[in-house]
């Protein structure tokens, strides 16, 4: 019935809301994983998209959507579909792609799932939970380029939010030449501060965390990136602890390379921040 629809606009959380900040005008959006379908209605009531199509694969989140649809009345514009990632899409529906709050893994397996699908779409907004240095390095290495990534905190976590187009941003070269950049100039501090730690180990250590934080994220010296890399630091100093309550040499050795790596992480957030 007309009167059961609610006029008011839906409001976002702070992680939906910076994606939704990265969503171009006049997008036709693909938003897989959608669950209550919130991001697809708060840009369809904001005039920022031409249509959706939200996509989950399981019954409960499938129609907590097309209830959300239902009720503010933007079914014209909105079509919810049940399904595995890109599968219940046609190639020529979306141009744009959200993929938020999956496993790093799922998301990689999410993109191979229709490559017509994918072949139509210009712009990729992901937000990985975990894998987010295999995400970045997996897309790139296919060919997206990296257009720009932020870090954004809700409910006491920080979620890494990764924009991918095709012909603009950072590509794979563009990335290992930061890499190499970065490489000697966090070297140089590194080595004033008299580690004891071999410059083969800090160029390992430069090489991989550029990846698993982000080339721009780095680069902006993103407000919360302090705090990912303290809890980078935390999860390593568990792991060391239980590392300690073994003999084996061979285990030692690990606990010398991951007490290592947390200490360049110390040095790297004091080189970005102080
Ligand atoms: C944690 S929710 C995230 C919801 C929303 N995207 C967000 O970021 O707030 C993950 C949703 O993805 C759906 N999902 C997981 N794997 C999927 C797949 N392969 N294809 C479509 N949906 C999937 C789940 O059913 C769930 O509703």
């Amino acid at each position: 019935m007309v009167n059961d629809i609610v006029k008011d606009n839906i409001k976002l959380g702070t992680r939906l809301h910076t994606i939704a900040s990265f969503v171009p005008e006049g997008s036709r959006l693909g938003d897989i994983g959608t669950d209550h379908a919130y991001l697809p209605v708060y840009l369809i009531q904001k005039g920022i998209i031409k249509s959706a199509v939200g996509v989950d694969i399981h019954k409960g989140p499938y129609e907590s959507a097309l209830e959300t649809v239902t009720m503010y009345g933007v079914g014209q514009n909105i079509d919810i579909r049940q399904g595995n990632g890109l599968i219940p899409l046609r190639p020529d529906e979306i141009d744009t792609l959200v993929i938020a709050g999956m496993g790093g893994g799922t998301i990689l397996e999410i993109l191979q799932s229709q490559p017509k699908v994918l072949e139509e779409v210009s712009k990729i907004i992901i937000q990985p939970q975990g894998a987010e240095a295999r995400v970045r390095k997996e897309l790139i290495s296919q060919g997206w380029r990296l257009k720009d990534e932020c870090l954004v905190e809700e409910d006491n976590r920080i979620y890494s939010v990764i924009i991918l187009t095709r012909s603009e941003g950072l590509g794979y070269q563009d990335i290992e030449n930061r890499i190499k950049d970065i490489r000697g100039s966090f070297s140089n501090y590194a080595q004033q501060q008299n580690l004891d730690i071999s410059t083969e180990v800090i160029n390992d250590f430069i090489n991989k965390y550029v990846w698993i934080l982000g080339p721009i994220i780095i680069e902006d010296r993103d407000k919360h990136l302090q705090s990912i890399i303290r809890d980078n630091m935390i999860n390593m100093e568990n792991i060391i602890q239980e590392m300690r309550k073994t003999i084996r040499e061979q285990v030692q050795t690990k606990s010398k390379l991951v007490e290592q790596e947390s200490k360049l992480l110390e040095v790297m957030r004091r080189w970005l921040f102080q």
